[in-house]
């Protein structure tokens, strides 16, 4: 089993990217499984649409995963509810429509977990991420409620990531950080056979600040006039991870990092 997890998508030029090459990577990477971060996607950077939430759909992603960011469209409150490949945060603070884990079907008849978790320090305030995911573990368990399980983690700082990461160790196939917008390469295989990778980075144009705007971005650290954060508009590079998983305990064989296109191709 193969699974493609990419970063978090940034407005239009992080959109065309996934749209126009994804189908092609799939089939080159012999992808079963496609995991994005929508949480950026929308025209203005923050947010998500139905309509794009449809699009990403049709360009072969399965599963949306979010963040601080979900409801930062307004429509989002009132779709997420029927659409259950569109996640958000499971320990955000008050009741809100939508789930922020569910199990899904492959192509290949296996159940694919996904959870989708936010980190407490230097985000929105939210529950305990640590108490919500012992409850979590409590009451789900690989090979038993489903045969892998993946989680975005969207959080600003690398300690917590890490921390949770070996906090799911032995009982995730691929735990994995969002929001930074930038790439780690710390991507590994943990002890106890759970592939990590501190931040998968973005799907957005990187001659910018995480995605926007540059010179806006520094007119606003310069206190010069700045308008509201608006996203770069160049050629995005896409940016994730890929896990192989063993399908006979759900954990993980390999993790490799993956940049396709834009500015950052050239690291590979
Ligand atoms: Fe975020």
């Amino acid at each position: 089993m193969k699974i493609l997890f990419l970063g978090d998508i940034v407005g239009n030029s992080g959109c065309l990217a996934v749209k126009n090459n994804l189908q092609n990577i799939k089939k080159e990477k012999n992808i079963d499984f496609v995991i994005v971060n929508g949480e950026n996607a929308a025209k203005e950077g923050v947010g998500i649409t139905e309509n794009i939430t449809n699009e990403l759909f049709s360009s072969g992603v399965d599963v949306i995963t979010t963040g601080n960011h979900v409801w930062d469209q307004k429509e989002t409150y009132d779709f997420i509810a029927k659409e259950n490949r569109l996640l958000r945060p499971l320990n955000l603070l008050n009741d809100a429509p939508g789930k922020g884990f569910h199990i899904y079907n492959s192509t290949k008849g296996f159940k694919i977990g996904v959870l989708n978790l936010m980190g407490n320090i230097f985000m929105k305030k939210c529950k305990d991420v640590f108490e919500v995911a012992k409850k979590f573990l409590d009451e789900n368990k690989l090979k038993d409620s489903y045969d892998f399980l993946i989680v975005d983690f969207h959080g600003e700082i690398t300690s917590e990531k890490m921390a949770m990461g070996h906090y799911f160790d032995g009982n995730a196939t691929l735990f994995v950080g969002t929001h930074t917008h930038v790439p780690t390469n710390d991507g590994r295989v943990l002890e106890k056979g759970t592939a990590y990778l501190t931040d998968a980075g973005m799907c957005g144009d990187y001659n910018s600040v995480i995605g926007m705007n540059t010179q806006n971005s520094l007119n606003k650290f310069l206190k010069n006039n700045s308008l509201k954060h608006f996203p770069a508009e160049g050629k995005a590079s896409l940016s994730g991870v890929i896990v192989e998983a063993k399908q006979d305990n759900g954990l993980a064989n390999k993790v490799d990092s993956f940049i396709f296109g834009g500015d950052l191709k050239n690291i590979n």
